[in-house]
């Protein structure tokens, strides 16, 4: 239905029918949840051959024994595995713990209380420290901003990528600007994959701050839902040549590969910074799990079998997006009021409703018994001042439960939208 094309009279009486097919919905006492971006059972069941490739006859490899402390950097094997898949040297990996977002806000702190290398550290400085946020983007990353005193500057996110004049602009002009959050293939939420121009201009881009980073959060990197998805360049090949590899931190895990929050994370970056990360994360911990990244290494095996695996979980992921972008193609698809992107890769479906709706659909969302990621999650501080974004997450419901959920999420936004002409 062409929504913006109703007359006073047609609007009135759409509102009618949705109300009362919510009314209907409000009795079902439903218990649903599509808000985060977690992997479903029967994709974690895909990975249950990961707990039986240790047992007490396995054989570590000889040199440094992988039940004791030592290789606080990680087991060669696993950084050779990584450094293949990401196309950077072995030295350029350091494996840690369970979690990628973990090593980000270790980082942060770390260059807040003790420096960027030799810099001075972040908390001794008279200003405050700047971050350039692309929006929509992912929470967690401005959250630790937030919590971290950060002030955060929005930029606009587009389909290849941050606006690239605008930042380039900023961090030329501000030395407090000392980072950027990327999250280059399959962005969270807007499923960009960054192009080609814009990894480029990011690697060579001019910064004012002597100690900026590229916090470049690869975590989907190898998340296809289909053969054609976008490839994504290099940043450290073309930074390697402009003389700028320093500036990138880049983060993975494979907490979307085999267990969320069970996996093992990694950062990439050039041989100075994983040495000044090797030293300082020496004062936190004298070593991850090397067993658990053994294990990793004996299950992963091979770049082609960690595509293996992905095209197994893209088996049972695609259903699932094809659920909520059926729905949204069915009723929105004549009208302009409410776009979507088809990711081809990642974790999420963005909206983009009418200015001043998302409130209200979180809202009604959430009396209808449906948690969806709340409204202005996607934006700093959570203020989206258009009102206008919500991230869908179509991953964790079982196909039956999704159905349902996005059943309840048409009906609303038709509701919130559909209030908005009535205005
Ligand atoms: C963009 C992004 N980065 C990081 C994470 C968290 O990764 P990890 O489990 O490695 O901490 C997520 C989880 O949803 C994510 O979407």
């Amino acid at each position: 239905m062409k929504y913006e094309a109703l007359s006073n009279e047609e609007i009135k009486h759409e509102l009618t029918v949705e109300k009362k097919r919510y009314d209907v919905i409000l009795k079902e006492k439903l218990s649903l949840d599509m808000s985060r971006g977690k992997p479903a059972a029967e994709q974690l069941d895909l990975s249950m051959p990961l707990l039986s490739v240790l047992s007490e006859n396995t054989k570590f490899p000889k040199g440094p024994d992988y039940r004791n402390y030592g290789l606080s950097d990680g087991i060669p094997e696993l950084k050779q595995l990584f450094g293949e898949l990401f196309g950077v040297p072995s030295e350029y990996v350091y494996v840690g713990g369970n979690s990628s977002l973990n090593l980000m806000y270790d980082m942060i702190s770390d260059s807040m209380l003790t420096g960027v290398l030799s810099a001075t550290p972040w908390c001794k400085l008279e200003k405050k420290v700047k971050f350039i946020c692309p929006v929509p983007g992912y929470d967690r990353h401005f959250n630790i901003c937030e919590k971290l005193g950060i002030e955060m500057i929005s930029v606009p996110m587009n389909e290849f990528g941050p606006d690239m004049d605008v930042v380039e602009d900023l961090v030329s002009s501000d030395p407090m600007i000392k980072g950027i959050w990327c999250v280059p293939r399959f962005s969270n939420p807007s499923g960009a994959v960054y192009s080609a121009e814009v990894v480029s201009r990011l690697a060579k881009m001019k910064v004012a701050a002597s100690d900026f980073r590229i916090y470049y959060d690869n975590s989907y990197f190898v998340h296809t839902l289909s053969d054609d998805a976008p490839e994504l360049v290099n940043i450290f090949d073309i930074a390697r040549e402009a003389g700028t590899e320093d500036r990138i931190y880049m983060f993975s895990s494979t907490s979307k590969i085999t267990f969320a929050g069970g996996g093992v994370a990694v950062v990439i970056a050039s041989p100075k910074n994983i040495a000044s990360i090797k030293e300082k994360m020496g004062w936190k911990t004298i070593g991850f799990n090397k067993i658990w990244q053994y294990a990793h290494y004996l299950y992963l095996e091979s770049v082609d079998k960690i595509k293996s695996i992905m095209r197994a979980q893209a088996e049972k992921i695609r259903p699932k997006f094809e659920i909520v972008l059926g729905a949204l193609e069915k009723n929105f698809g004549d009208s302009d009021l409410v776009n979507w992107n088809a990711p081809k890769g990642g974790y999420f479906i963005c909206l983009k409703c009418p200015n001043g709706t998302a409130k209200r659909i979180w809202s009604l969302c959430k009396k209808a018994g449906l948690t969806i990621t709340p409204a202005g999650a996607s934006h700093p501080l959570h203020i989206d001042d258009s009102d206008s974004y919500l991230r869908i997450a179509p991953t964790y419901p079982s196909c039956e439960d999704l159905s349902k959920a996005t059943d309840v999420l048409m009906t609303v936004i038709k509701i919130a939208v559909l209030e908005q002409l009535a205005k």
